[in-house]
């Protein structure tokens, strides 16, 4: 009995190490997708041109745009988004997100889409 639970308790710790950190995934794509990142879910294809860029440009580009102070970056492009990938994990993945300012956080599948293409290394596919 005593030995079953000693083995139980070392499964938890063993899974508990396994989580993907935020942190560690940043460091991983460092706004250069094809560095060193391998992508989480090889088998699930969100695309930057037929899914990310709708969504960011109906979202977040009137904020997030070349020439308009309210936001940083320019959303409407590619490499324009890619530096801050990365902080979707914070702004705009989570429940609480509190991005689109002043707004509730996009739809769960939506958000759900966007963790996946940007766990895949936010590729511009
Ligand atoms: C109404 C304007 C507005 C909209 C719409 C908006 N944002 Fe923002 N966003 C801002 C402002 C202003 C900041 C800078 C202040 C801050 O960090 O809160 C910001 C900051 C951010 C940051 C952090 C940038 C950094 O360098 O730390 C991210 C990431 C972000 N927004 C993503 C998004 C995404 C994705 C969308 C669309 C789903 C979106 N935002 C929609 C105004 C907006």
């Amino acid at each position: 009995m005593k030995k079953s639970k000693l083995l139980l308790i070392g499964i938890v710790i063993f899974l508990a190490g396994c989580s993907n950190s935020a942190s560690e995934f940043e460091s991983e794509i460092d706004g250069n997708p094809s560095n060193e990142c391998t992508p989480e879910f090889p088998g699930m294809d969100v695309t930057y041109n037929n899914y990310v860029a709708g969504v960011l440009n109906m979202y977040c580009i009137e904020c997030h745009h070349t020439g308009n102070s309210q936001g940083p970056g320019d959303f409407s492009t590619y490499s324009g988004v890619l530096p801050y990938v990365d902080k979707f994990f914070v702004r705009v993945i989570p429940d609480n997100a509190d991005m689109p300012q002043g707004n509730a956080p996009l739809p769960k599948a939506v958000r759900d889409s966007l963790n996946v293409w940007i766990r895949n290394c936010a590729p511009q596919n």
